[in-house]
């Protein structure tokens, strides 16, 4: 079993990778699989809801890591999304990649899947609600921990000396982890994912 770990910002080893990297040990220690990657220091164009994905299961603009990172979910079972707050939002490329990735690919449903992120100071929860909602739209199981999932600083020492904030991502982590061994006994058990209702689509309610 394989998580993916997407680090939203741009530096490379800052404070969303120290908190992303402590979910990956204890990911690790259970024997999950994972892969982190890094997409918040790469220019990436927002979606232009052309539908062309609609068919492809793919983004139209083949000119950066969307499409990549698409394929890279196919084949993992969970999903962790980091971000600095940016003036109390996700980092916008970030967002930019999500918006694509979530609206073209097919590859996320009954997966589980947690958002993590950090701050000097305020703008966490609101931030959280953003990278939460791609998940329940798309069916996907948000894990939780034993606070909300974000840690505090400016640099990765700061994060390193929030104890709270470490606790709750190895709390998330082991979550993840129990969770994806549940999944998977269940489908050794024959319990399949419920399969959707798709036939209804009102943009809004008519008497
Ligand atoms: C453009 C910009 C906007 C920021 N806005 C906020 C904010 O609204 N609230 C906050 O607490 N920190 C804010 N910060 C600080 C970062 O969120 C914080 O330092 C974070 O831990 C950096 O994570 P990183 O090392 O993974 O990039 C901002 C930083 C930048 C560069």
């Amino acid at each position: 079993m394989k998580v993916l770990l997407i680090n939203g910002s741009p530096n490379a080893k800052g404070c969303t990778y120290t908190a992303l990297s402590e979910v990956e040990k204890i990911l690790n220690e259970n024997n999950i699989e994972t892969e982190m990657i890094q997409i918040g220091n790469k220019a990436i164009r927002g979606c232009i809801g052309c539908g062309g994905c609609k068919s492809t299961k793919r983004c139209v603009f083949d000119d950066d890591l969307v499409n990549e990172v698409i394929a890279k979910m196919e084949s993992a079972d969970g999903l962790i999304i980091g971000s600095p707050v940016y003036f109390a939002s996700p980092n916008g490329n970030l967002m930019s990649m999500l918006d694509r990735m979530f609206y073209a690919g097919d590859c996320f449903a009954h997966k589980p899947a947690a958002a993590v992120v950090s701050a000097r100071r305020a703008g966490t929860t609101v931030s959280l609600d953003d990278l939460n909602k791609y998940f329940s739209i798309r069916q996907m199981l948000t894990v939780g921990s034993t606070y909300w999932n974000m840690v505090h600083g400016s640099k990765p020492e700061d994060v390193l000396c929030d104890e709270e904030g470490l606790q709750t991502m190895r709390n998330l982590g082991r979550n993840m982890a129990w969770i994806l061994k549940c999944i998977e006994a269940g489908a050794a058990t024959g319990i399949k994912a419920p399969a959707a209702e798709r036939e209804k689509w009102t943009n809004f309610i008519r008497n």
